[in-house]
């Protein structure tokens, strides 16, 4: 990439052709304040104007995050005009905002309070009016309060292109406008996956998970047994909201918070994926040895499999009937676990710390019931996890390094680690039947990106035992859907496929092997 001359504030730098203004200050140490634009950087709508700024050779303000820098630009984020003007467009947004930031769940993490102190914003320069509230909290895993939003359109944009999906849309115009999935309905009533994209990317508190806190609290003042097992990439992503460095596991850390917490068990997710993956591969070559549906495709994310039913209800058949690996677990703490310890299923709650809110719409299930029992009671995000950790007044980097318990579901192989980093739940069923088939282990299986660079598409196909197994893995909803509507053709030359969700290969092939190399140093 060519590198140009530009000034910030009279300092000379050279930054990378093709940068917008926003990107090319934060890369020489300055922070414009911004909102609608996503945290990568990536520009959006330019809709807020809180990153307004001079730069030479635009007619007034421009905003930071549309405009592109240009050789010798001279550009001045500190220019009275432009602290104004920011501060103006904060204020505006504030004047809409329920600021009852005591009880926001995004308390301490919100973008706009961040904007509002960098800019000196006020929250009474514009009194008046405020907008209707339309207030969601239908769906088991996500809660929409419009008195939160700013209109910055992050949400919308990524709905439509993570995965295709796009249900959520602007509603009314003018001071009316609210964000709402399509048809004015609830998510629970809407062709919404929960994935909870929107969520990640809401700069406020206006979409979040449905917080299951609460429930947890109750059920350990209620005398309950309550255990709780950790899913692998909570380790990592838990490090973050303490300040380590993006990628560190903090696993002994978390497990010593999980105990100080109240938790009378502390399990990794492992164990359940070892049963997924010996589960799914056994069915596999059942499906293959008699005839069964193929291609099979992999059932663990709640988000996929809700993405099926709504829209390739004919292809259900096709999707592994294996639970995930957390339900697993949960059904086997309940079961064997509380016969193991002479106490009934219905005296233990289960609480899973997962990466995805769709987890939370999946324990609810009926299908995952037992006897009307739930395999899980309540699942909490990373985020809800650091914020147990930090109103209990834990001083999580003084913690010291834990194990799990080893009793009944403490043991796990390597391959659960695979699968937990989303994806790699195919190889790992795949090496289970090589072994079943075999007796011998199987190296490494290398897939090849097909119909090109951007499909996310990848294939292998790989010699079992004497039998030809054609495997294929898509990355994302949009790349699903091109192996889907093959199998409805008729025209899927595949045996087993897996949809590895929101997340795209290389990145995935990059974050399963950098955590394998930190959790297996030796290999
Ligand atoms: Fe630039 Fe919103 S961040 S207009």
């Amino acid at each position: 990439m060519a590198l140009i001359n530009i000034k910030i504030e009279g300092i000379p730098y050279q930054v990378e052709e093709g940068l917008t203004i926003l990107q090319a200050a934060k890369a020489c140490g300055y922070e414009i304040p911004s909102l609608c634009t996503f945290p990568n950087g990536e520009c959006n709508e330019g809709s807020c104007r809180v990153c307004l700024v001079e730069a030479t050779g635009a007619r007034g303000l421009v905003a930071s995050c549309v405009y592109p820098v240009a050789e010798g630009m001279e550009i001045r984020i500190s220019s009275p005009a432009a602290v104004e003007a920011r501060r103006e467009s904060v204020e505006l947004l504030l004047s809409n905002h329920n600021k009852n930031c005591q009880q926001c769940d995004k308390n301490g993490q919100c973008e706009l309070l961040h904007v509002a102190n960098l800019t000196g914003a006020r929250d009474d320069a514009f009194a008046g009016v405020h907008s209707e509230t339309h207030l969601d909290r239908l769906a088991p895993g996500l809660v929409r309060d419009t008195s939160k939003c700013i209109l910055c359109g992050r949400c919308v944009a990524r709905c439509q292109n993570a995965h295709g999906i796009g249900i959520l849309g602007y509603e009314n115009r003018g001071f009316n406008t609210y964000i709402a999935p399509a048809g004015d309905r609830s998510f629970a009533e809407s062709p919404c996956i929960q994935c909870g994209q929107c969520v990640n990317v809401c700069p406020t508190g206006a979409l979040m998970e449905q917080s299951e806190i609460d429930r947890i609290d109750e059920a350990m003042k209620a005398g309950k047994h309550v255990i709780v097992q950790a899913a692998p990439a909570v380790r990592a992503a838990l490090g973050e909201e303490f300040g380590y460095p993006v990628g560190t596991p903090v696993t002994g850390k978390m497990i010593a918070a999980l105990r100080r917490l109240g938790f009378e068990r502390v399990y990794d997710v492992n164990f359940g994926a070892d049963l997924t993956i010996m589960e799914e591969g056994t069915e596999l070559l059942d499906r293959i040895q008699n005839g069964g549906v193929l291609p099979m495709i992999t059932s663990c994310s709640p988000g996929w499999v809700n993405y099926a039913e709504y829209n390739y209800g004919e292809l259900l058949p096709h999707l592994s009937s294996c639970k995930s690996p957390h339900q697993m677990q949960g059904a086997i703490i309940k079961s064997y676990w509380a016969a193991e310890h002479g106490i009934a299923p219905e005296d233990v709650f289960v609480v899973s710390v997962m990466p995805c809110v769709a987890k939370k719409y999946e324990k609810e299930r009926e299908q995952e019931k037992v006897n009307g029992i739930p395999d899980v009671d309540a699942v909490i995000t990373t985020r809800e996890l650091a914020r147990m950790i930090r109103r209990s007044g834990i001083r999580f980097k003084k913690l010291p390094d834990e194990e799990w318990d080893q009793d009944i579901c403490g043991d796990y192989s390597g391959a659960g680690v695979i699968f937990g980093v989303t994806g790699g739940v195919m190889e790992a069923a795949l090496r289970t039947v090589h072994y079943k088939l075999t007796g011998k282990e199987k190296e490494e299986i290398i897939f090849e990106e097909v119909r090109g660079h951007e499909a996310g598409i990848r294939e292998a196909s790989i010699d079992i035992g004497g039998i030809t197994v054609r495997v294929a893995m898509a990355s994302g909803m949009r790349s699903a859907k091109i192996l889907l509507d093959e199998i409805k053709e008729g025209k899927s030359p595949y045996h087993f496929i897996e949809i590895i969700y929101g997340m795209s290969g290389r990145m995935y092939q990059r974050r399963r092997s950098a955590l394998c190399e930190k959790l297996f140093p030796s290999g």
